[in-house]
């Protein structure tokens, strides 16, 4: 294992050793290879750079209490991915190519999977890029699908951090009929501003309203929303929120915790009615919300003291961790074992 100070790393690139990829050429995907290379030779022309075919995944990989490395649910990943590729009219990878590049790329970089006990993780960055030249708006011939790796640090250094957020009424991130529900870097583009200015305002996310009416809630950022009322579960239905494959497993915990699972609009209006309210994704799992910013009505909803996750968000926290760490019995069969040497 790496020398590295695991509990100091932050959510940032860190370089690993390899890189693994597979090219898409004459109609079909060739032999993965893996690469010491960080740098990528492709095409002026290339579609990725001129239209937006691009799509990407993130998914972790965690060192368990019992050495074992955990790579989470890398089937959904895989198959988001497919998704998000056919919708730009791409070439994907199969789920079994997605998985076996995945499960390389910890291999191969086995030395930074973080020790047990840091909190720290393995985060893996799955990208498709259209690498063909193209001069009109067409999909490229050719593309490049990577995987590369990198060490993050815990997300929550001493507890849970509540975050403050703000209803953004100024920005979309996706279209009504766009691009929300898939993965592709151009969402991430069109929030880029939003985020910018909610940082600039204190604000650690954004609230995204469903682009159409602006009265229902999408999601918070990079990060899916739900709120805890009454025993249940309550998480945005909407064409423009990407399909959170942590909310996915946070909604089955939920019910294996007794809680009720709705999934449908979540009107502005309910916030203040949620006792419990956070951000779900990979990168924290859960980000409890302390309070909401509404500009609209110029006030602020808080839960809770503001700063304290509630009862409910521990509680879910806690065990999709416990299971990724492999403390907590996998029952729905989510981790995938890699062994590494
Ligand atoms: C826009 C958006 N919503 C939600 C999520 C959370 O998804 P997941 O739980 O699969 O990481 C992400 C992160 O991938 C995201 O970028």
């Amino acid at each position: 294992m790496k020398n590295i100070n695991w509990s100091e790393l932050g959510f940032g690139y860190f370089k690993t050793d390899y890189n693994v990829r597979c090219e898409y050429k004459d109609g079909k995907w060739g032999e993965l290879y893996a690469t010491e290379d960080v740098n990528m030779n492709i095409h002026m022309a290339s579609t990725c750079l001129h239209y937006g075919q691009e799509v990407f995944e993130g998914l972790k990989a965690f060192r368990g209490a019992d050495g074992k490395v955990r790579l989470f649910r890398v089937e959904e990943n895989a198959k988001r991915m497919i998704n998000s590729g056919e919708y730009l009219k791409m070439a994907v990878p199969s789920v079994e190519l997605f998985t076996k590049a995945c499960i390389e790329a910890v291999k191969l970089n086995a030395d930074y999977i973080p020790p047990y006990g840091s909190g720290a993780s393995l985060y893996l960055r799955p990208m498709l890029i259209g690498v063909g030249p193209q001069v009109g708006v067409k999909p490229s011939a050719d593309y490049l699908f990577a995987v590369f790796v990198t060490p993050v640090g815990p997300y929550y250094k001493d507890g849970f951090n509540c975050i403050k957020v703000i209803i953004d009424y100024d920005h979309d991130r996706a279209a009504p009929k766009g691009t929300g529900h898939v993965k592709v870097g151009g969402n991430y583009a069109a929030s880029l501003d939003s985020g910018e200015i909610a940082h600039q305002k204190g604000f650690a996310s954004v609230i995204f309203l469903d682009p159409a009416t602006k009265q229902y809630i999408d999601e918070c950022s990079a990060a899916n929303f739900f709120g805890i009322r009454d025993g249940k579960y309550i998480t945005p239905d909407s064409h423009s929120v990407l399909p959170s494959i942590t909310n996915k497993s946070l909604r089955q915990i939920a019910e294996d915790l007794g809680l009720k699972v709705e999934q449908r609009k979540v009107g502005v209006e309910e916030l203040p009615t949620f006792s419990e309210a956070g951000c779900c994704g990979t990168a924290a799992v859960i980000s409890p919300i302390g309070s909401v910013y509404d500009p609209k009505t110029d006030k602020t909803i808080v839960y809770g003291d503001g700063k304290t996750a509630g009862p409910w968000s521990q509680k879910l926290y806690k065990t999709l961790q416990g299971i990724q760490y492999g403390e907590i019995e996998d029952k729905h069969n989510w981790n995938t074992i890699v062994d590494v040497k």
